[in-house]
């Protein structure tokens, strides 16, 4: 499965369900089941996109059963930045790598938020995930704050440079997710101009820090919906999204699938 995303990661557009802390077997047995039968008919992708599903841990090899035969990629949604020891609580990459992960996302902004995650420490959590083969999804984004102060480029600026060693080594296996942190679960979107202006900031940033992951996909992140998937889609420097609340219901997670 990694090497599959590996292989096509370049600016191939995603849509990725973050379910976030969400979920139970018989809840998630029944999102899955209606949207497989659409899924599946795309083989795991729409004409164009591929598409992912992130799940908290225990639910790993409930996706793994139910995703192992489709095109549909399944992921973690944090990995610890070491490979094994006395570090209880964390889970390494190698383990998840066990259970067929091809995904993992990593500084989402909730985890910077609320579990302190610095810079630095993605970094090793995204270096630790490409090294076990599954394709971190490094997410950036500025607080309400720093956007009001005028700091939304150098937020997202900094977060991408600390990454920039882990960026040289996994050219184009690597995804970015830009995620403005007002717009995560607030209903309040950035406008589609609003993220492709960020979108080519990032793309540039992508560039000067790693010339070779100059092409790996950028999603956008953030209340995205059905009914504003495809605008945001169709900007030029947006490959697709890392969707949360939307991702819990079938039909508007297939509708923004389809989208792409
Ligand atoms: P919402 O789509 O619920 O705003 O969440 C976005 C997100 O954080 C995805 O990782």
């Amino acid at each position: 499965m990694s090497e599959d995303i590996a292989k096509t990661s370049q600016r191939t557009p995603w849509v990725i369900g973050n379910w976030k802390m969400n979920g139970g077997l018989a809840a998630n047995q029944s999102l899955l089941a209606a949207m497989l039968p659409a899924l599946n008919a795309g083989g795991g992708r729409t004409r164009r996109a591929r598409v992912g599903v992130c799940a908290p841990f225990p639910y790993l090899a409930q996706l793994q059963s139910a995703l192992e035969d489709t095109g549909v990629a399944w992921g973690a949604q944090d990995v610890s930045d070491k490979t094994s020891g006395a570090f209880t609580g964390q889970v390494s990459a190698g383990m998840l790598a066990e259970f067929g992960v091809g995904l993992a996302l990593i500084g989402h902004s909730e985890r910077r938020q609320y579990n302190g995650e610095s810079n630095v420490l993605v970094a090793a959590k995204a270096a630790a995930a490409l090294a076990a083969g599954i394709t971190p999804v490094i997410c950036v984004g500025e607080t309400l704050a720093e956007r009001e102060a005028g700091q939304h480029q150098s937020t997202v600026a900094a977060q991408l440079a600390a990454c920039a060693p882990v960026l040289r080594q996994a050219g184009s296996a690597v995804i970015v997710a830009y995620e403005p942190v007002w717009a995560i679960g607030t209903g309040k979107t950035a406008s589609p101009a609003e993220a492709q202006a960020m979108h080519a900031f990032i793309r540039d940033q992508l560039r000067l820090a790693a010339t070779a992951c100059a092409d790996c996909s950028v999603l956008y992140g953030g209340s995205v919906k059905a009914s504003n998937a495809r605008e945001l889609f169709a900007q030029p420097d947006i490959d697709g999204g890392l969707i949360g609340g939307a991702s819990l219901i079938a039909a508007d997670f297939l509708a923004i699938v389809a989208a792409a």
